[in-house]
C-alpha cells in the first residue's frame, strides 16, 4: 500500500516556475500541493543543493561544473533568470534549509538523489544523513507517512543511502523496467519502483504491483494519461503541468 500523497508537483512547481528553486515551491503550493519531487546534488564542499544537471547554464546562470563550485557561492548564483525576468536573482536553495521548510509546511517529499558522475556514493550518504537528522523523530516512530522518499536511478546512491539512512524509505527509479528491475529493488530494500509512464504497460504495472512494490511514474502532464495510469494500478506521479491536474486528482 502506498502510504504518501498520490500527486506530486515535479522539482517544485513544474513548469510554471524555475525549477529546483523556492520560487518553484512557493508556486506548487500556490495550486495547493504539498507533495513534491525534487533534485538534489552534491556542491564541492560536500554540501547538498537543489539542481538537476551537473553542468551549469542551463538553470544556473554560469560555467563550469556544480561541483566546482562550493554551495555558498552556488547560493548566490541566478537560478531564475533562465525562466523569466520576473525570476532574477532566485537563488540556488541549499537542501538543508529546503527540506526544512518543507517539513516545516507538511510538504511531503520525494527527494531525488541526482549524483553527478563519479559522485554517486558521497551524494547518497550525504542527502540521505541530512534528511535522517531532519526526520530523527519520524525515523524513531517508525513513522513512514511521514517520512520522505529517497530515490535515485544510481544504485551506489541508494545503497549509500541505505547504509547511512537505513531507517528512510528508498526507490529505484528506472526509466524502463526490464528483467532485472525486481532483483535491483530488493538488492536495494526498496519500497518502490519509480519510472517512465512512456514505457510502461498495464502488464509490467500489474507485475510491479503483485511483487508488493509501490508504483510511481514519472512525469505525467496529460490529464486522460494520468487517468489511464492510475486505472492500471499506478500509486502516484508527479506533473509538469500543475495548472492542468490538482493535488486531489483522481
Ligand atoms: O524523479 C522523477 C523524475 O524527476 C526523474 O527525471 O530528469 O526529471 O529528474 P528528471
Ligand atoms: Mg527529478
Amino acid at each position: 500500500m502506498w502510504p504518501y500523497p498520490r500527486i506530486l508537483a515535479h522539482r517544485g512547481g513544474g513548469t510554471l516556475a524555475p525549477e529546483n528553486t523556492f520560487a518553484g515551491l512557493r508556486c506548487g503550493m500556490r495550486h495547493g500541493f504539498r507533495a513534491v519531487e525534487f533534485d538534489v546534488m552534491l556542491a564541492r564542499d560536500g554540501v547538498p543543493v537543489l539542481m538537476h544537471d551537473p553542468a551549469l547554464g542551463r538553470t544556473v546562470r554560469g560555467s563550469g561544473s556544480v561541483f566546482e563550485h562550493d554551495a555558498a557561492d552556488l547560493a548566490h548564483m541566478d537560478a531564475g533568470s533562465w525562466f523569466g525576468p520576473g525570476h532574477a536573482g532566485e537563488p540556488v536553495p541549499l537542501f538543508g534549509a529546503f527540506a526544512a521548510f518543507c517539513k516545516a509546511h507538511g510538504v511531503w517529499m520525494n527527494i531525488e538523489i541526482k549524483p553527478a558522475p563519479g559522485y554517486e556514493l558521497e551524494t547518497g550518504a550525504a542527502v540521505a544523513r541530512l534528511t535522517a537528522e531532519l526526520f530523527a523523530d519520524e525515523i524513531a516512530a517508525v513513522d513512514s507517512a511521514r517520512l520522505p522518499l529517497l530515490s535515485s536511478f544510481s544504485d551506489v546512491a541508494l545503497a549509500a543511502a541505505q547504509a547511512n539512512a537505513p531507517g528512510l524509505p528508498r526507490a529505484c527509479l528506472i526509466s524502463t523496467l526490464d528483467g532485472d528491475w525486481e532483483r535491483r529493488a530488493r538488492a536495494l530494500g526498496a519500497v518502490a519502483i519509480h519510472t517512465n509512464h512512456l514505457h510502461l504497460t498495464p502488464t509490467l504495472a500489474q507485475a510491479v504491483k503483485a511483487r508488493g512494490f509501490g508504483l510511481f511514474c514519472y512525469t505525467v502532464n496529460d490529464p486522460a494519461r494520468a487517468a489511464e495510469l492510475l486505472s492500471w494500478g499506478v500509486d502516484a506521479f508527479c506533473t509538469d503541468r500543475i495548472d492542468l491536474i490538482a493535488p486531489d486528482f483522481v
